[in-house]
């Protein structure tokens, strides 16, 4: 048996796991099968939007066995605290080309909206998609800011600032296979492996 990695301590930084890594495999599944089935016959431009949507898209993919192109593009909202920053900023200047192609887009998580709102948006813009359907791990429980659905979500949860399965707190926690809450402590303090980054 190998024994398992250390953790250093960072484990202990969360307070509740909400979505199990075995329950988030077995959705993503699903959630992969219906989307095989609702674009068999057109080839699909799959657009994830980075960072938070990493770990998602990489499990998700593996399990859609459609042809396929994978572009990223990368965006920020929260710049580093627990609620978005209301501010949609694109960190790149060129967008991938999906002129007339059917896009999936693939994001961590739908809150206030703007995010998932503004890439559809730019991605339907003169030269671009034929259409746009959005996928999504998660879907906060919180009025939208702006018009905007996700047509597959995985799952629901309450407003609350979760980390894990690629959603970070000040850029970390990604790694966890789970999907949890952090202890008031854990935000106060800010991640711990942070501190040893800094020196
Ligand atoms: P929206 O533009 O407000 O819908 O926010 C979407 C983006 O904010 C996501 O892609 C995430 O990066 C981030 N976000 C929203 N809620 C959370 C959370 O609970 N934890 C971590 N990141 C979050
Ligand atoms: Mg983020």
């Amino acid at each position: 048996m190998i024994p398992p990695p250390p953790s250093s301590g960072f484990l202990a930084d969360i307070e509740r796991i909400l979505i199990p890594e075995a329950r988030i495999q077995d959705r993503v599944e699903e959630v992969a099968r219906e989307v095989a089935r609702d674009f068999a016959g057109r080839p699909i431009a799959v657009v994830g939007i980075l960072t938070g949507s990493c770990l998602f898209l990489a499990d998700l993919l593996r399990r859609v066995p459609l042809p396929l192109t994978v572009s990223c593009i990368s965006v920020a909202s929260y710049h580093g605290g627990t609620a978005s920053s209301g501010m949609v900023s694109l960190r790149q200047t060129s967008l991938p080309d999906v002129a007339g192609r059917d896009v999936l887009l693939v994001d961590d998580i739908l809150d206030s909206g703007r995010t998932l709102a503004a890439v559809r948006d730019l991605l339907l813009g003169p030269g671009g998609a034929r259409s746009v359907r959005s996928c999504v791990l998660l879907r906060k429980k919180v009025p939208r800011a702006v018009p905007v659905e996700a047509d597959y979500v995985c799952f629901d949860i309450p407003d609350e600032f979760v980390v894990g399965y690629g959603l970070d707190y000040r850029e970390h926690y990604r790694n966890l296979p789970f999907v949890g809450t952090l202890t008031p402590e854990a935000i106060q303090r800010g991640p711990l492996h942070a501190e040893l980054e800094t020196g």
